[in-house]
């Protein structure tokens, strides 16, 4: 997976199925390696009539399952609006290939499962360090602070201490139901659209 570009860019001719397995693999790519571009994908869910956008960090794309992961805190506010509202977009954007996908989907929510008790085996402790303040994520502060102790923050606690984060830890899966591919071409922009509830493959108009 060293090299996620597939498609040859210079090349316009390629079938809809090569397509859809490039997708794949440039996510899979996203989701290991930090520097790639589609490793921090923008997702946006519904509270209440009103859209909300934020960044993650995608942590896994498995293109069989058509699944895409990312780790969140489940005193967040996005966890709740996925709790009850499980339709989820992801927006991701590779500038230097000028390739856009927009993932539309349904989240399901992993807690204190297997899934999460593997992904929390392998956290770093500076990740570990978002699960432990004492506050839920997104709730107002008196003063400008990251809502950690100092000892949290300078990641001066031992491995058991930071077990204390799993019990905020959970995983959104992204059941993906269609990827709407873009790609900007100076011979002329490509778009498609893989609709993975009725199996259909379809070339769009830019
Ligand atoms: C580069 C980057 C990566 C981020 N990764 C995550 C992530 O993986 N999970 C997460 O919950 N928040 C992540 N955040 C923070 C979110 O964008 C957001 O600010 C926070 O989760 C609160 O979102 P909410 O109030 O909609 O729940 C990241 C922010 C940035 C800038």
């Amino acid at each position: 997976m060293e090299n996620s570009t597939q498609i040859n860019t210079e090349k316009i001719n390629f079938s809809l199925e090569d397509l859809e397995q490039d997708i794949w693999v440039r996510l899979v790519t996203g989701a290991v390696k930090s520097r790639n571009p589609f490793h921090t994908p923008c997702v946006a869910t519904m509270d209440k009539g009103e859209i909300s956008l934020r960044t993650v960090v995608l942590r896994k794309a498995l293109a069989k399952e058509r699944e895409l992961r990312f780790h969140t805190d489940i005193r967040s506010p996005k966890w709740k609006e996925l709790s009850l509202n499980p339709s989820i977009s992801a927006l991701f954007y590779d500038a230097g290939d000028r390739i856009q996908l927009r993932v539309k989907g349904k989240a399901v929510l992993h807690y204190k499962n297997d899934l999460t008790a593997e992904a929390w085996k392998n956290t770093t402790s500076s990740s570990r360090r978002c699960y432990l303040t004492l506050h839920s994520p997104s709730s107002f502060a008196e003063i400008p602070t990251s809502g950690l102790s100092e000892e949290i923050e300078q990641e001066n606690f031992t491995l058991a201490e930071s077990e204390m984060g799993y019990s905020n830890f959970g995983i959104v899966s992204i059941q993906v139901h269609s990827i709407d591919w873009l790609w900007l071409n100076h011979a002329g922009h490509r778009r498609a659209f893989f609709d993975y509830t009725d199996g259909s493959f379809q070339w769009m108009i830019p």
